[in-house]
């Protein structure tokens, strides 16, 4: 006679097939917004074309025109990496042959010594590049790169020094060795020159450089300052400030954002602990924050005195979604909870409120970002950088 199967065995496999029916729209979520990134990304592509030039697009212009920049903008390798990301997606070989274009007209990028960001600049084009194809040409550029980051390292202070003080708004702050919580973005092309190189100087100065902001940089609540302000010579801390926050004790959004995402990438790196335990209290200071929007998208300052009637800031939110899936892969208990806020952020992204119409934005794929308020710089525009982390975003939600 044959035996009745048991209940354990009917709930496993009705839970399967839940699991299962859960991971079918996941990946229809995802499919359907690669499918809108290329699209959308296709047609700023066919709008450069036309110009004959290689324009890299940023963001919006007042007047509606897309802004474009030259190699030493900070914000010039979120373009190319976003192409390279669409050419993994989608395996479109027109994105490839823009990818290698676009990447290659910020070369100059790697002998760029007059500020920090050439981590970002040089790591999400070239080194996406590099990961993408093995073209030696491009790990060249990356250890170039390096080297010229490298020499922005301020022994006595064990930093890197995110801004020269010379000129600009910055010589007015007074400020001797400004140090930016976004500098942690800019070490992982340091890891990945050590691997290329063999030289472990630029290994050392990463850590050196992770080790001080984690003293320095972080409130006892997990949330970080902005700008720390050292003396180049005897190394000691001269301010806490802010540059891009509300005040100098409010929390930025996008600070903690690359906060969580720059200590993961550390943790990934090195294997150290204090590293991972950060990235965790700052996005566990931000998901417990009293001001955190129902549908997870942050105000640009956390602090700001006019919540709920604040800007949003898209760009933190698609960073932070992507730091998440990358921190779930790192065999922490909080995985499989991370992973729902990050879908959850994704979600809210990917809706009308936040992604634009198709053909419409510029041809950007997301809308509301912040780049700098005090500044009145990218003020609630579309912003490169927020669709470089969205499309990043989708594929490492991949399971
Ligand atoms: N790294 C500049 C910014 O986050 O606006």
């Amino acid at each position: 006679m044959m035996k009745k199967p048991l209940p354990f065995l009917w709930m496993m496999l009705l839970l399967l097939s839940c699991t299962d029916g859960r991971q079918q729209v996941h990946v229809r979520f995802l499919n359907e917004n690669v499918a809108f990134a290329a699209s959308q990304v296709r047609r700023a592509l066919a709008t450069t074309d036309s110009t004959g030039k290689v324009l890299n697009p940023v963001t919006l212009n007042d007047d509606g025109t897309v802004y474009y920049c030259g190699y030493s903008d900070w914000r010039s390798g979120f373009f190319p990496g976003s192409l390279w990301y669409l050419y993994e997606l989608t395996d479109d070989t027109l994105f490839l042959t823009q990818a290698r274009r676009y990447t290659q007209s910020i070369e100059k990028a790697k002998d760029l010594t007059w500020h920090h960001d050439v981590g970002f600049m040089v790591g999400c084009s070239f080194g996406n590049g590099w990961r993408l194809t093995g073209d030696t040409t491009y790990s060249a550029v990356i250890v170039q790169a390096a080297r010229s980051l490298a020499t922005r390292f301020r022994p006595a202070a064990g930093t890197i020094q995110s801004w020269d003080v010379t000129r600009g708004w910055q010589l007015q702050r007074g400020w001797q060795c400004p140090v930016i919580v976004d500098n942690l973005m800019n070490l992982e092309l340091l890891f990945e020159a050590t691997r290329l190189s063999g030289d472990s100087a630029f290994y050392r100065i990463a850590v050196s450089h992770a080790d001080r902001t984690l003293k320095e940089q972080f409130r006892p609540d997990g949330s970080c300052y902005h700008v720390v302000d050292y003396d180049p010579v005897t190394g000691e801390v001269r301010s806490k400030q802010t540059a891009q926050g509300y005040s100098d004790e409010s929390v930025w959004s996008r600070g903690q954002a690359w906060a969580i995402y720059g200590y993961t990438v550390c943790y990934r790196e090195t294997g150290n602990r204090a590293y991972l335990d950060q990235a965790i209290r700052t996005f566990e200071f931000m998901k417990n924050h009293p001001a955190m929007p129902a549908d997870l998208i942050p105000y640009w300052d956390m602090s700001a005195p006019r919540i709920p009637h604040e800007l949003r800031d898209v760009s933190t939110a698609a960073c932070m979604a992507s730091a998440l899936y990358e921190l779930c892969t790192l065999h922490i208990p909080q995985a499989e909870a991370y992973r729902a806020y990050a879908d959850r952020i994704m979600a809210s992204l990917a809706s009308p409120a936040y992604r634009a119409v198709a053909d419409s934005n510029g041809n950007f794929l997301l809308m509301h970002s912040v780049g700098s308020i005090p500044h009145g710089g990218e003020v609630d525009k579309p912003l490169n950088y927020a669709d470089y982390y969205f499309i990043e975003a989708l594929k490492r939600g991949r399971r």
